[in-house]
């Protein structure tokens, strides 16, 4: 089944302020060389198969290119993000207006969250994350509007400061992630629901490996994540491994850089 992404190219991607431990902007960062990766991963889409949609860059925003926390699309339904940080509050109406100017119903949430960064969906749930952007309540709020099941899991380790940055679903039922990221509990919660999943190493997690995109057959995951590329090789999986090291240097990978429409206005 093709999926529907959308796409922001970093046209004004800089590493200017630090909102988590990867940012540093006294180490400079080349945009030339984000865009030329963000490129290699839209042609990996598509050759994939899967439709890429983009929406335009706005200046002043350099994390725009991380699509995955504009919004939370579920059959066709948009919840709106509302960033924990002002320098990328604006984002959030940026995306909203997108969706809702192609006509999808809207959300204009209440709650602090950063979309997909934090919720990830799955066939029957939607995992969230909390700890460091989104908060609890909006797990709930989300729920409330999209009519699914959310789940929330803790994250503990300011590394991994996204959902989108310690776990990824490998299809609708099983995921892989970093068991660390999380709390014992949200632990335990994870080793009940998915006794199958892949489990990654710190190595892994380190080089952001888990901010990987699966379609259920191919997964695009960061070059550098040998380990995992090895486990999901064996189980089968085609690996498209993806350099996006330039990004990295904001604290995204192949996921932050990819929202996904799910359903159809
Ligand atoms: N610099 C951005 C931030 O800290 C990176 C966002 C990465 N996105 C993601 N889905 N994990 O907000």
């Amino acid at each position: 089944m093709p999926k529907h992404f959308l796409m922001c190219r970093p046209e004004y991607f800089t590493v200017e302020y630090a909102i988590n431990p990867w940012m540093h902007p006294e180490r400079g960062s080349d945009r030339d060389v984000a865009v030329r990766q963000w490129e290699g991963l839209k042609a990996a889409y598509e050759e994939l198969g899967h439709r890429v949609s983009l929406i335009d860059p706005i200046d002043g925003l350099p994390d725009m290119v991380f699509a995955a926390n504009g919004a939370l699309v579920v059959g066709g339904r948009v919840y709106g993000a509302k960033f924990a940080y002002p320098q990328r509050g604006a984002e959030g109406p940026a995306y909203l207006r997108w969706f809702a100017e192609r006509g999808y119903p809207t959300l204009d949430a209440s709650h602090v969250n950063e979309g997909e960064g934090d919720f990830l969906t799955l066939d029957e749930v939607i995992l969230a994350g909390t700890g460091f952007r989104t908060e609890v309540v909006a797990h709930q709020e989300a729920q409330e509007y999209l009519g699914r099941p959310v789940i929330s899991l803790k994250l503990v380790d300011p590394r991994f400061y996204h959902l989108d940055t310690a776990l990824f679903p490998l299809d609708g039922r099983n995921v892989a992630y970093y068991p660390q990221a999380f709390s014992a509990g949200s632990q335990e919660v994870l080793r009940a629901m998915f006794p199958d999943a892949v489990l990654a190493t710190a190595e892994d997690a380190e080089v952001l490996g888990l901010n990987a995109v699966s379609d259920g057959t191919n997964v695009i995951v960061s070059a550098e994540a040998s380990n995992l590329q090895l486990q999901l090789k064996r189980l089968g999986y085609e690996v498209i491994p993806i350099d996006l090291s330039e990004l990295r240097k904001a604290g995204g990978g192949p996921k932050c850089c990819t929202l996904e429409i799910r359903g159809e206005n």
